[in-house]
């Protein structure tokens, strides 16, 4: 494993290699995950905190069962019911739990390069499960790896991410991957949410959607974060569905059908509507189950874990 000095801080780090290292991984892991007793002894005896500075349901409970289903202890730290309440610093936070002699620390934080300052403050592996607008990078693995379960290869693929771009991590953490295994990738939203010159990082832009999903084999939609509404982003939630929203009216259109995401959590109605989120073409829920064996793969690769597929 040749991430940053033994952490997984973003994809942008990471070279195709380790890419597709942690995918085969994983994938071995997902057939233990099918076990009648879905638990592998690999990691007993490390001790994994999963740092929580922000909301998450679907990545803070893989990180436990994945590190459960390793057989690693597992601690669960939320900053709601913490001393960062009384005024403690993230690096006093993460030094005090380092004191308890831990091993790798999994943080979630609204500040684009949190996982990074630890990284460097800290002895344990660090692995980022979301900072601010900057990276996601199991995400994107998970989200490989479900596209792998439905197309023989990412290389070549036709991959569009439909939504805030700007805002999300998501999507940086799926452009560097998706890149470097070899996707074609576009995004597509609305001109207020597509960063400036993002073509430079070897994407195609283009803002209208009927025009995307005839050229896609692949859409990741992101989730309109509504509190962005406000910013005036765009007009209403209703004009950006009937825009941007994808529909069963619009997937009707297409010569073939095309394979339908979205990381989480949806907004019915908005983004995405209620018939297409849960229609045969959707692997919104494989992408769930996939983020467990992501992250065993992760944690047991960043643990010193030999290639199990050599
Ligand atoms: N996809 C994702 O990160 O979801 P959560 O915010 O629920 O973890």
């Amino acid at each position: 494993m040749r991430f940053k000095d033994g952490h997984l801080l973003g994809l942008e780090y990471a070279d195709k290699e380790d890419i597709e290292l942690i995918l085969k991984t994983a994938t071995s892991f997902r057939e233990v995950l099918e076990r009648p007793i879905k638990k592998v002894p690999t990691l007993q005896g490390k001790t994994v905190v999963n740092l929580f500075f922000e909301p998450s349901t679907r990545t803070r409970i893989s990180f436990e069962l994945a590190e459960k289903r390793l057989s690693a202890d597992s601690i669960n730290f939320s900053s709601t019911n913490s001393s960062v309440k009384k005024g403690e610093t993230l690096l006093d936070t993460a030094r005090n739990i380092e004191a308890m002699k831990i091993d790798m620390v999994v943080i979630r934080h609204q500040s684009p390069g949190a996982a990074n300052f630890l990284a460097g403050n800290l002895g344990a592996n660090i692995i980022n499960a979301g900072d601010g607008a900057h990276e996601h990078p199991t995400q994107a693995l998970l989200d490989m790896m479900t596209i792998l379960e439905k197309h023989e290869s990412i290389e070549g693929l036709n991959v569009a991410i439909i939504g805030d771009i700007s805002h999300s991590r998501v999507a940086l953490s799926n452009i560097h991957g998706l890149l470097k295994m070899g996707a074609n990738v576009t995004l597509c939203g609305p001109a207020t949410m597509i960063p400036r010159e993002i073509e430079k990082l070897g994407v195609d832009v283009c803002y209208h959607v009927d025009d995307v999903l005839g050229k896609v084999d692949v859409i990741n939609i992101l989730r309109i974060q509504l509190e962005r509404q406000e910013g005036g982003l765009f007009p209403s939630l209703r004009e950006y569905h009937n825009y941007f929203g994808i529909t069963r009216a619009r997937l009707d259109k297409l010569s073939k059908p095309i394979t339908i995401m979205h990381p989480g959590p949806i907004n019915r109605g908005v983004e995405i509507s209620s018939d297409v989120a849960d229609s045969e073409h959707s692997l919104i829920l494989n992408q769930v189950t996939n983020g467990v064996a992501i992250r065993m793969a992760v944690l047991y690769l960043l643990a010193g874990g030999e290639n199990i597929n050599a």
